[in-house]
């Protein structure tokens, strides 16, 4: 039997960069884990079915994190005063390595699953670790938890110490064996394909897990032109490729299935071109780009060349799981790019930072981030009357005010997939 409810409360959502759509004390209309559609009266059809009523609170999409690694979570808000390379030597690849734990990795990733619950991201693009044991039991656990994800046991076998370097054909084996056990195995978790990025991987091991992203048409991620000591160090090792995407490109891992590249802060003509051409998503991740001395993406031309752009929180690059904060720095830093590029790129609205964290990189995820008809309901609740309010403020305003000044203590409530997600169990 099918089932058919409705919720009810000021709703607020993107269908297109810049531009809201709001339907004060309105019902959205869902049946299983789709929308019917938004409606301002329940026609007569509805008149029967279950309204959960929210009252004054704002409903919005869930938010969706385009790029984060879970393994990094301990280290959140360590070494920021690094740069790429010294941080991921000094901080990042020592934590990853205590992976191979499964105690140790089961108590941070329940940890890291019921965070992301808490700060409202719905669905996420996730990096593991290169260890297959505890990559699967941080499918299982978003699995659990209700929440949707692609999640990725990371290759690595070059230029990486010695305690966190694979073996070529172990990293092949333990991809594809990851990727036949889990691709068919849940709804909403999903394996992807996850060379950590070039300096990291051999072209033998790049070439081989293309073949695999091809033969089960599993999606692809890494990171591309973020810093400038990486894109030195990716020249060195390539003196002859044209620039640092081909060499993905080459080896079947820049979009001949879905792909998303993290960061692109950096990125030549040639490889925006290239970007363009293949549909691949990128991943904005403008906290982590100030923390690591990175750059800023130019969004609002990669956006005017047509390019699916989501929003990333990049933990621990990024020193916080809340997307509510990635749509706000989003916006800080298109402004500075604005000023920097003599006012020719327009700043990015709240409007336009809220569709890229929504429908933007919901996009990944087949009709997700919206609440237009056939989207797959995932919701928030936002209750917003214990921020300070002083005048009337607008729908609008509201949601404004939540993203800059409010925090996770706003999130009442949150639905993914047509279903109401309870707080995930935190493994001590
Ligand atoms: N490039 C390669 N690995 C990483 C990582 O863990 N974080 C970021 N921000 N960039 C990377
Ligand atoms: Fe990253």
């Amino acid at each position: 039997m099918k089932s058919l409810f409705a919720v009810k409360g000021n709703i607020i959502y993107t269908k297109e960069l810049g531009k809201f759509e709001v339907c004060e004390q309105g019902y959205i209309v869902v049946e299983d884990d789709e929308i019917i559609g938004v409606f301002s009266e329940l026609e007569e059809k509805y008149k029967e079915i279950e309204v959960i009523d929210y009252g004054d609170n704002l409903l919005i999409p869930g938010f969706v994190d385009l790029h984060v690694h879970a393994p990094q979570y301990p280290n959140i808000g360590l070494g920021l005063d690094k740069e790429l390379m010294p941080w991921l030597e000094t901080y990042t690849f020592p934590e990853e390595s205590k992976y191979k734990d499964i105690t140790y990795a089961e108590k941070v990733y329940s940890r890291f699953v019921h965070d992301l619950w808490k700060h409202g991201t719905t669905r996420a693009v996730v990096f593991g670790t290169i260890h297959k044991e505890a990559t699967k039991r941080l499918m299982d656990l978003f699995a659990e938890a209700g929440l949707g994800a692609y999640v990725g046991k990371v290759n690595m076998d070059r230029n990486s110490p010695e305690f966190l370097c694979e073996e070529t054909q172990n990293s092949i084996d333990d991809t594809l064996e990851i990727v036949k056990e889990y691709k068919d195995k849940y709804e909403l978790v999903k394996p992807i394909i996850t060379p950590r990025f070039v300096p990291s991987c051999t072209p033998e091991l790049m070439e081989e897990l293309g073949k695999i992203a091809k033969e089960y048409n599993v999606p692809v991620q890494s990171h591309l032109s973020e810093n400038f000591g990486e894109i030195c160090f990716v020249k060195e090792l390539h003196p002859d490729a044209p620039f640092y995407g081909s060499i993905y490109d080459m080896y079947g891992l820049f979009g001949d299935t879905p792909t998303i590249m993290a960061h692109c802060v950096l990125c030549s003509e040639d490889e925006v071109n290239l970007i363009a051409e293949k549909g691949v998503f990128i991943a904005h991740n403008p906290n982590s780009n100030c923390n690591l001395a990175s750059g800023i993406a130019p969004i609002r031309r990669l956006l005017a060349r047509g390019i699916h752009i989501g929003l990333g929180s990049d933990v621990s690059g990024g020193h916080t799981l809340s997307m509510a904060h990635a749509c706000v720095i989003t916006s800080q830093v298109s402004n500075i790019k604005w000023i920097q590029s003599d006012r020719i790129d327009k700043p990015l609205s709240t409007a336009d930072a809220f569709y890229l964290a929504t429908k933007g990189g919901g996009a990944f995820f087949g009709k997700v981030g919206s609440f237009e008809p056939g989207y797959k309901f995932d919701c928030l609740v936002i209750d917003d009357s214990c921020l300070p309010h002083f005048k009337p403020l607008t729908v609008m305003e509201r949601l404004q005010k939540y993203l800059y000044t409010g925090d996770d203590r706003n999130i009442k409530a949150r639905y993914v997939n047509g279903k109401l997600v309870n707080e995930p169990k935190v493994i001590a």
